[in-house]
Order: structure tokens, then C-alpha cells, then sequence
């Protein structure tokens, strides 16, 4: 594969930038703006025939418009004949819409595999998908990532005494033991519901022993933090003495500023796959998940293993 090109959306060019920063290549050009009437237009600054792209945009607010926008870019990029594109979605949006788990409802993480593909992307570079089970809604190469490592890094270096991980529900269980495991600690899962359609969830109860210990609760998103403010006070109910929050997507959408600010929530570890707005109490840390991509992306390039980069982990 000839050279290597990296190109950012508008969604997170502060990421883009870093990952551009480990890779030692300067970011590619390319000109994107919206017409008056919405429009979305794109034009590749510099020459990309028989390069290997990679276009790097995480679905994050304002969801449809940065798709659309990368499924523009992605076309642009297969009608100037770029060698191979790699979809870089540090963050996938609709993956919680994965089943028909109700009459007449659509399958949305599926449609959105296909217009990918659709629109030119020939593999695609992803994070913490909500369900890794999506992987198979493409027909095309996917490789996975995970934050786990980035954030258990962080724990280990705070020497918190007497952790335990909670689960925010029985779905993040297996990434909860995986982080037990990188943290030696326990583990206790929360049982939780959520309630019809709306963003509204409860706590029903709590596998585990928690009262006395240092819990730190672990997702792969926080988006309203409906699960984070019950999963902390119900924590704090049944005694943790203090408790920590961690997930690789920061969607923090609606009142979840607020409801970071008033949760006994010691501190919120996040990733940088979405850019984050605010930082209500200076309660949230961001880690950079970005020379995991730089990493990633050199090895798709070169033809290295990427599993190999997660081979230490459990
Ligand atoms: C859902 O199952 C996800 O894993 C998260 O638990 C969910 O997205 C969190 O949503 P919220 O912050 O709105 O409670």
C-alpha cells in the first residue's frame, strides 16, 4: 500500500491532530463546509490516488450531521481514487439501537454499517463499540479497540485502596471483569432496568460486596447519566466509602453536566473519542486514547497485528 494519508471530519480535529502528532505526518488537507442551505461540501486539498486514507470522525453531537458529513468525505475520497479508505469512528453512535427488540423498530447500527460501506469506506477503525457483536454488521475488515487498558493504567497509578469494579449493568460485565482483573479487585454488578424508551433507568439491586470499599463503576458510555447518578447513590447507600466512574465514551448529553456536578461521584476518568464540553466541578479527567489510534493505524498500514497491541491484556 502506498503512502500514508490521515484526514479529519469536523467532529474532533483536536484528535485528529494528536494522532497525526504520533504518527509524525502532517494532517491532510481538505476543505469542508456547510452552503447556507445546509448543504454539506467537501473538497480534497491534495493528491490521495492509490493512497492508504484513513478519515478519522467520531459520531458524536451533532450525531446525523457529522454522518452524513463523513459519508460525504467518504465518497469524495472513493471518487478521487484513493487506494484503500479506512473509516476511523472513534466513537459509533446508533450502537445501542442493535435489535429488533420490539415490534416495528428499525436496526439502526446495521443500516448505518451499510451506508458506510456504501459510501467507500473498505474497513473500518472503531473503539469500545457498545456491543462488539455490531463488528458483524459489516461485511468489510473491522478492528476494535478498547479503552480498558488506558483507564485501568490510570486507577493502577491512583493506588486506590480496597477497590471494587461495578458493573453499571449486567450488559458491560465482561469489560467489568476485564477490569477487575487489570485492577486485582473484586468485582459486583448493578441490576438495572431501563424504563420504556425514554432515558429513564433504575436500580434494582447490587451483586456484590461494596460497603467499606472504594468502588469504581465502569461503562462503555455515560450519555444522560440517568445510570451514573442511581449506580453512585446506590453505591453510597449500600456504604462505599467513596466511588469513582469510568467509560470510554463521554456523550454527556442533556442534564448530565448537572448531573456529574451533584453526584457524590468523586471523579469521572473518561477517553477523548468525543470532545468534551465542559467539565462541570472539574470532576471530569480525560485520558488520550490517541496513540492507541496513531498506534493502530501505523499497524493497518505496515500490516502488523493489531491484536498483538492488546495480547498483555486479559
Ligand atoms: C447502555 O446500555 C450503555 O451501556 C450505558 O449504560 C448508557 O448509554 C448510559 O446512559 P445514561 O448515561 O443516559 O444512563
Amino acid at each position: 500500500m502506498d503512502e500514508l494519508k490521515v484526514f479529519s471530519g469536523t467532529a474532533h480535529q483536536e484528535l485528529a491532530r494528536a494522532v497525526t502528532d504520533y504518527l509524525k505526518i502532517p494532517l491532510g488537507k481538505i476543505e469542508v463546509f456547510n452552503f447556507s442551505n445546509e448543504n454539506t461540501f467537501v473538497k480534497i486539498l491534495e493528491n490521495v490516488r492509490a493512497r492508504d486514507v484513513f478519515v478519522i470522525q467520531p459520531f458524536c453531537s451533532p450525531v446525523n450531521h457529522n454522518i452524513m458529513e463523513f459519508l460525504i468525505m467518504l465518497d469524495a475520497f472513493k471518487r478521487s481514487s484513493a487506494g484503500r479508505i479506512t473509516a476511523v469512528i472513534p466513537y459509533y453512535a446508533y450502537a445501542r439501537t442493535d435489535k429488533k427488540d420490539q415490534p416495528r423498530v428499525p436496526i439502526t447500527a446495521r443500516l448505518l454499517a451499510d451506508i458506510l460501506t456504501a459510501a467507500g469506506a473498505n474497513r473500518v477503525l472503531t473503539v469500545d463499540l457498545h456491543a462488539p457483536q455490531i463488528q458483524g454488521f459489516f461485511n468489510i475488515p473491522v478492528d476494535e479497540l478498547t479503552g480498558l487498558n488506558i483507564l485501568g493504567d490510570y486507577f493502577i497509578q491512583k493506588n486506590i485502596s480496597n477497590p471494587v469494579v461495578v458493573a453499571t449493568d449486567i450488559g458491560i460485565t465482561k469489560r467489568a471483569r476485564d477490569m477487575a482483573a487489570i485492577l486485582n479487585a473484586p468485582l459486583a454488578i448493578m441490576e438495572k432496568r431501563r424504563l420504556g424508551n425514554a432515558d429513564r433507568t433504575e436500580t434494582l439491586n447490587v451483586i456484590g460486596e461494596v460497603s467499606g470499599k472504594t468502588a469504581i463503576t465502569i461503562d462503555d458510555e455515560i450519555d444522560t447519566g440517568g445510570s451514573l447518578s442511581n449506580t453512585v447513590n446506590t453505591l453510597v447507600g449500600r456504604g462505599a466509602t467513596e466511588v469513582y466512574s469510568c467509560c470510554t465514551h463521554a456523550v454527556f448529553s442533556g442534564p448530565c453536566m448537572e448531573r456529574i456536578a451533584s453526584s457524590p461521584v468523586k471523579e469521572v476518568v473518561v477517553t477523548n473519542t468525543i470532545p468534551l464540553k465542559s467539565n462541570p466541578g472539574g470532576k471530569v479527567t480525560v485520558l488520550s486514547i490517541a496513540p492507541l489510534l496513531g498506534e493502530a493505524i501505523h499497524r493497518i498500514h505496515t500490516g502488523k497485528s493489531v491484536g498483538a497491541l492488546f495480547e498483555q491484556q486479559p
